[in-house]
């Protein structure tokens, strides 16, 4: 392997790899995003040679679930199941210990959801997700549009500065507030801190539902992280 692998080829290496970790003819939790796309397309691939591959999916986002019937893969609604082996997503951000900050496609409720069904949350991100300390990309958080102001002054507070984002509006119908200046040292206390917030309906925290692998690209090819 070349160390002159882009952005796009990494994805796509962690994409094809994460098929490993999805059982034959079980049905798999799929997330949002640039990479989570390639592993779709991988998924694609796998259902042509063998149509047996998967049984279904259950999505966390009209893009995805768009993209999986486009293929043929049926999709599931989460209500109608009570567990998944794996949930396979990307990440904005991720620790040394599997803790991520999500919600970068503003599909991080409905990820949580799904991921909380899932006994393995398997996060595929290319090399430059990996940080020491979440909080440099701005922390994604679903609010209910009537309490964005109110977030955004509680955040303050924690020397964060929110921001609703322009021109989106969540599968949800609600709104996010993107919030920087944040460093995020004990992602399980602060998740459960903004989930006390009147208003906020998911923190971009993945800390009660980390990683348990991460399948990372590099130019030396996939690293698995296990935490
Ligand atoms: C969507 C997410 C994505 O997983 C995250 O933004 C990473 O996306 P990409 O694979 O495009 O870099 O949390 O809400």
């Amino acid at each position: 392997m070349t160390s002159a692998m882009t952005q796009d080829e990494l994805k796509t290496l962690v994409g094809r790899a994460a098929l490993d970790y999805v059982q034959a003819g079980s049905i798999v939790g799929v997330g949002t995003g640039s990479t989570v796309d390639k592993f779709i397309d991988a998924l694609g691939e796998a259902l042509k040679a063998d149509p047996a591959r998967v049984a279904g999916a259950v999505s966390s986002s009209v893009r995805s679930t768009q993209r999986l019937e486009a293929l043929g893969i049926k999709v599931l609604p989460s209500e109608s199941v009570t567990a998944l082996g794996v949930y396979i997503d990307g990440a904005d951000e991720i620790d040394h210990q599997g803790n991520m900050i999500k919600g970068g496609g503003a599909a991080l409720t409905r990820e949580k959801i799904v991921a909380d069904l899932a006994e393995k949350f398997v996060c595929i991100a290319d090399e430059s997700k990996l940080v020491q300390t979440l909080g440099k990309f701005p922390l994604p958080v679903e609010v209910i549009p009537m309490a964005a102001a109110q977030v955004i002054r509680a955040f303050a507070k924690l020397g964060g500065t929110g921001k609703v984002r322009e021109g989106v509006t969540t599968d949800n119908g609600n709104v996010i507030v993107d919030v920087t200046g944040l460093s995020i040292s004990a992602p399980a206390q602060f998740e459960s801190e903004i989930n006390q917030l009147p208003g906020v309906v998911t923190v971009g925290v993945f800390a009660r539902n980390k990683a348990s692998v991460c399948l990372l690209g590099t130019s030396q090819g996939v690293k698995t992280l296990s935490f």
